[in-house]
């Protein structure tokens, strides 16, 4: 057996921070948690946190069907890069996650790549929001996340069918949980609406989507959830007013989880003042007072992760008018940097929201998000979070360059990632 030793930093988890070095075996488990120790290999953790892995509810692959924008094994690339040793794949490809043949084929793409790639199902059949999706084979098949994310849920009824339905099916996956995730996006509001509605969409000329489109369906989403009991769980939250209705159902007591995307407490509305479709994206940039709100959010835990909604989209499709170009950004290669530059927040607190929390949410806590000692897993990331460096698209793994950080000085960088005890990415370098 070989062994690996992280060298020299600080080991944080959801305990607590500590100096100590790490050993892990090649069969991914960590043998020791102490100081001085030593092993085959060494890795120099010196100035860095030494972290369980970045775990994101929140990913884009393209695969199958877009295979130009992003593939499982380049988007897995970008991940561990950004120190992630988990994903979770949304179901908006072509086609749709819907069924367990294409969840059995993103999973053996999973099998090679350089993190955890976890697929998500859709709620409904082709994401079109007209019949269910075959919930009991996919939770069957290990599926616990559904979302048909790039389009919430429109239909009130067909939504509470799926969280009743999501509740009766508890029992053929004793101990886990069944999370439906929803995209708050009311399309009568929405449509044709391609940025925030607001003085800047006024002044720009664009049309735009209001606030209301998002906070309807959060508003409708908390009543059913309080209505059926069910998990939910709500994608990229990104209004002032929809953070507000959160906090209530939380302190409500209702079974409610919510991530951020990590563009939305770091952008604002005002960056479309370029015409630049990278800054289109689902759901749009937006105020200042809604950035205040997203961070406010994160720092009470009304918002429990910090995911990326990374979305791959070819330079052609991104050369187009902001009105045609297709909305997203990407996210994992930037994230920890921007959460770090950004966020005024303890270390442990932004760990949390980027590791443990997303992995207890997704049902990933028995091998990702810690705790950091002997018999867990090997699946940590080393950050030096005083790093700085520029971003530029040409160096990004991705098989898209669409950054809206481009040329942006951020402070915190990933140095190494290891995934099931293998070091997939040393000094910022991918290994395979
Ligand atoms: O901006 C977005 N892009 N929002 C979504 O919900 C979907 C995503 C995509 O798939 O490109």
């Amino acid at each position: 057996m070989s062994t690996l030793a992280i060298r020299g930093g600080t080991v944080i988890d959801a305990r607590g921070s500590r100096r100590a070095d790490v050993v892990i075996g090649d069969e991914g488990t960590i043998l020791a948690v102490g100081s001085g120790l030593t092993a085959d290999h060494a890795l120099d953790a010196g100035g860095c946190f030494v972290a369980p892995g970045l775990v994101d509810l929140h990913v884009h692959l393209r695969q199958p069907g877009n295979e130009e924008a992003e593939t499982i094994d380049t988007g897995a690339r970008a991940a561990a890069l950004g120190g992630f040793t988990a994903v979770v794949a949304m179901p908006n490809t072509d086609p749709a996650m819907d069924c367990v043949s294409v969840i059995s084929e993103v999973r053996a793409l999973g099998e090679s790549a350089i993190c955890e790639v976890v697929p998500s199902a859709a709620i409904s059949v082709g994401r079109q929001g007209e019949a269910l999706a075959p919930m009991a084979e996919l939770v069957r098949a290990g599926v616990r996340i559904f979302t048909d994310d790039g389009d919430g849920v429109q239909d009130d009824k067909l939504m509470r069918t799926a969280l009743d339905y999501a509740s009766s099916l508890a029992h053929l996956c004793p101990g886990e949980t069944i999370v439906l995730a929803q995209h708050c996006e009311v399309e009568s509001l929405s449509k044709g609406g391609y940025m925030h509605e607001g003085s800047w969409s006024s002044w720009l000329g664009i049309p735009g989507q209001p606030s209301e489109a998002e906070e309807l369906m959060v508003m409708r989403d908390i009543a059913l959830c309080r209505l059926t009991g069910a998990r939910v769980h709500f994608q990229h939250m990104s209004t002032a007013g929809s953070i507000s209705m959160i906090r209530a159902a939380k302190a409500a007591g209702l079974p409610v989880t919510a991530e951020a995307a990590t563009h939305h407490f770091s952008l604002t509305d005002a960056c479309c003042q370029s015409y630049d479709p990278v800054y289109k994206v689902h759901p749009p940039l937006r105020t200042d007072a809604d950035v205040e709100a997203v961070k406010a959010g994160l720092a009470d835990g009304t918002i429990d992760a910090i995911a990326t909604d990374h979305a791959p989209h070819t330079p052609k499709s991104k050369q187009q008018t902001f009105a045609d170009a297709p909305p997203g950004m990407l996210g994992l290669e930037t994230a920890f940097a921007v959460a770090n530059t950004y966020l005024d927040m303890p270390i442990e607190s932004l760990l949390g929201a980027m590791s443990w929390r997303p992995a207890a949410i997704c049902g990933l806590n028995g091998n990702h998000g810690g705790p950091i000692e002997e018999g867990s897993a090997g699946n940590l990331t080393v950050i030096d979070p005083n790093a700085a460096w520029t971003v530029s698209a040409a160096e990004l793994a991705s098989r898209s360059s669409n950054t809206p950080y481009e040329g942006m000085a951020l402070r915190g960088r990933v140095r190494h990632t290891i995934y099931k005890g293998e070091a997939v990415v040393i000094d910022g370098v991918a290994q395979r």
